[in-house]
């Protein structure tokens, strides 16, 4: 595993969070509001390096120079429908964002992406997208989302997760080597069928209650 590249976001809170999601008598109610705290959460780590400029403001006292964020506007990419669950908590912490959708299921057969849906906000060569999903399981759709992202000129993405197989890491570093993965936990492997384990289950179905 020590060859993966991921940054894994192990703060005690987003920790403690998780371990209330997997469990599977958790409440959809309560799977959804936890994801969303960690997704506040990682952004602050997401975010970390964001370029900053200076200006100029007064306050009640002084004027001063002070700093913002630099650029055009940050994109947030939710990969429908489980990053969805992930999509407020990121919006909460940089209000401003841009936020586009890419709708990717996997079949449940070949366990391959198929895309569905997108629709992005103007500029994406010039915005850092921040991809959201839950689960990276055989990494098919997130990859197959950045790929997506990169024909429509996206340039500047980050990936951020909840719970990866090292399977999937493997592929997006492989196939997106550009692009930082971010996670809350790298589980041990995948079952036959496709699912991490331990994981947490389907996400989509434990967010939106269609188990
Ligand atoms: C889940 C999850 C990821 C994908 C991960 O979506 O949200 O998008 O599976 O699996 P992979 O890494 O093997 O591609 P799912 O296909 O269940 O669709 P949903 O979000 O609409 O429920
Ligand atoms: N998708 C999920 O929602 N969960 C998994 O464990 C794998 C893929």
């Amino acid at each position: 595993m020590s060859d993966l590249k991921a940054i894994v976001v192990n703060h005690p809170l987003i920790q403690h969070k998780l371990t209330i999601m997997r469990k599977k008598e958790t409440s959809s109610k309560d799977f959804r509001q936890l994801l969303e705290e960690i997704a506040m959460l990682m952004t602050y780590e997401v975010t970390r390096d964001f370029p900053l400029k200076e200006i100029d403001i007064e306050t009640p006292v002084a004027k001063c120079k002070a700093k913002v964020l630099a650029g055009k506007k940050v994109g947030v990419v939710p990969i429908l429908r489980a990053g969805l669950g992930l999509l407020n908590g990121v919006v909460n912490m940089i209000p401003s964002a841009r936020v586009g959708h890419v709708g990717m299921y996997r079949d449940p057969e070949t366990l391959k992406p198929v895309e569905y849906y997108c629709k992005l906000p103007g500029d994406v060569a010039e915005r850092t997208l921040i991809v959201v999903d839950p689960m990276l399981a055989t990494g098919g759709s997130s990859a197959a989302a950045l790929s997506l992202l990169k024909e429509k000129g996206a340039k500047n993405i980050v990936l951020m997760c909840l719970v990866a197989a090292p399977e999937g890491i493997k592929v997006i570093n492989e196939e997106h080597p550009d692009v930082p993965v971010y996670v809350a936990a790298i589980d041990e492997c995948l079952n036959e069928h496709g699912y991490i384990v331990p994981g947490l289950g389907d996400a989509g179905d434990r967010i939106f209650g269609t188990l």
